[in-house]
C-alpha cells in the first residue's frame, strides 16, 4: 500500500458547461478541487464581467455537495472588443482569473476566437498592465500543417514572438501536448504551462491501435509516446512552471460517438487518481503536491490550501466503476480514468 498526502489541489483549466450538463458534472470538480479556472467557451461565450459573474453564480448554485473550499474563477473569451473596465473590475474583484485565446476553428466553440495574437494587442496591453494572465490554446489552424505538429507551429509563429514582444505579459500555454510546449515554457520567464491527466497518461497509439476510441479524442490531439515522456518529465520534475489543468470537457455520447466526433475528455471525476498513477509509475510521488497544489497556486497568486487530501494506492482492491454518467436530460457522458480510480482512494484529512 502506498500513501501520499497533498494540499488540496486546484484545477487551472476546466470546462463546466451550463444548465443540465453543469449540474451533472460540477460536483466532481468541487469535491477535490479548491480553485478552478473555468473556461469561457459557452454558446454564446463569456465575454463580459456581467456574464462572468452570472456564470459563477450558476456554477456555485449547481454544486450539490458540501464544498465550502470550492472557489471557481471565471475566464473571459479573448476578443478584440473586450471592455477594459470589465477586465479591471473583474480582476480586482477576483471574479476573473484570465482571458483565454482560442484559435478560430481549432476546437469546441472556438469560432469566435482569432487567428493571430497580434490582432489583440490593445486588450493584451490592458492585461499586462493589470498582471492578468493570458491563457493560450496553442494550435495552428493552418490546414497545411499536420495535426500532430500544430502546437509546435503555433508556438513558433505566434506565442514566441508575443513573449519576446511583451515580456510583461504572463502567459499560460494550456494543455501542453508536446516537448515543443515544454521547451517554450522553460525558455521564457513569464511563460507557464498546464498539463492534463490524459496527455500525461496516454499516447496516440491508445487512441488508434486497438480500435478507434473516440473518448480519447481531444484538442490538442494526444501526441506520440515520445512527447508524452517529455510531459511526464516536466510534470514530475518539480519545475514550478508546470501544473495541473485537467481540461475536463464533457460531451454527450451522442456527440462523442457521432460520425464527426467532438473533441473533449471528461476527466474531472478521476483526474487526481490518473495523475497520481502517472507519478507513481514514474517513481515521483514526492513531486505530486508541487504539480497538483503548489506550483499553480504560486503562478496564479494564491496561498497553498491548508486543507489536505490523502491518496491511498491499494492495488486493485476496488471493483471497476461504471464509466457512464447520465444528466437530467438523459444525456450520457463517458468518464475518463476508471481503471486508475479502481487503484486509488482519496480522502480529505480531517
Ligand atoms: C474543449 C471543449 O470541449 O470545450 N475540448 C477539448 O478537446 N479540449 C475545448 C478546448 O479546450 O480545446
Ligand atoms: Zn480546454
Amino acid at each position: 500500500m502506498t500513501v501520499v498526502e497533498i494540499p488540496m489541489p486546484d484545477d487551472w483549466h476546466v470546462h463546466l458547461r451550463d444548465d443540465e450538463m453543469l449540474a451533472a458534472v460540477v460536483d466532481y470538480s468541487a469535491r477535490w478541487f479548491r480553485q478552478a479556472l473555468v473556461m469561457p467557451n459557452l454558446v454564446p461565450p463569456v465575454t463580459t464581467l456581467e456574464q462572468a459573474r452570472s456564470y459563477r453564480d450558476r456554477i456555485l448554485s449547481s454544486v450539490s455537495i458540501e464544498a465550502p473550499w470550492f472557489d471557481p474563477r471565471m475566464t473571459l473569451y479573448l476578443r478584440p472588443d473586450l471592455v477594459a473596465d470589465d477586465l479591471r473590475h473583474g480582476w480586482v474583484e477576483r471574479v476573473i482569473g484570465g482571458a483565454k485565446f482560442y484559435p478560430a476553428g481549432a476546437t469546441t466553440n472556438s469560432d469566435l476566437g482569432g487567428t493571430s495574437l497580434a490582432d489583440f494587442m490593445p486588450v493584451l496591453e490592458v492585461m499586462a498592465e493589470l498582471g492578468m494572465p493570458l491563457l493560450v490554446h496553442a494550435e495552428s489552424t493552418d490546414p497545411d500543417i499536420d495535426i500532430f505538429d500544430r502546437e509546435a507551429v503555433f508556438l513558433e509563429r505566434e506565442v514566441a514572438p508575443l513573449l519576446a514582444r511583451m515580456p510583461e505579459l504572463s502567459v499560460t500555454v494550456e494543455h501542453i501536448s508536446t516537448s515543443a510546449g515544454i521547451d517554450l515554457v522553460r525558455a521564457y520567464p513569464q511563460a507557464f504551462g498546464s498539463i492534463t491527466p490524459h496527455h500525461l497518461s496516454c499516447d496516440r497509439s491508445d487512441i488508434l491501435a486497438n480500435g478507434m476510441r473516440p473518448e480519447l479524442y481531444c484538442k490538442p490531439v494526444i501526441n506520440s509516446a515520445e512527447h508524452r515522456r517529455a510531459l511526464v518529465e516536466a510534470a514530475t520534475s518539480g519545475d514550478d512552471k508546470f501544473f495541473l489543468g485537467t481540461d475536463s470537457a464533457p460531451h454527450p455520447l451522442s456527440a462523442k460517438e457521432a460520425r464527426v466526433a467532438k473533441a473533449g475528455i471528461f476527466n474531472a471525476p478521476f483526474a487526481l487518481e490518473v495523475t497520481a498513477e502517472v507519478f507513481f509509475q514514474n517513481g515521483s510521488l514526492d513531486q505530486l503536491a508541487a504539480f497538483t497544489s503548489t506550483n499553480g497556486a504560486a503562478r496564479y497568486g494564491h496561498p497553498v490550501s491548508e486543507r489536505r487530501l490523502v491518496l491511498t494506492r491499494h492495488g486493485d482492491a476496488n471493483p471497476p466503476r461504471d464509466d457512464l454518467l447520465t444528466t437530467a436530460t438523459g444525456d450520457q457522458v463517458r468518464l475518463f480514468g476508471v481503471n486508475e480510480a479502481a487503484l486509488w482512494a482519496i480522502d480529505q484529512v480531517a
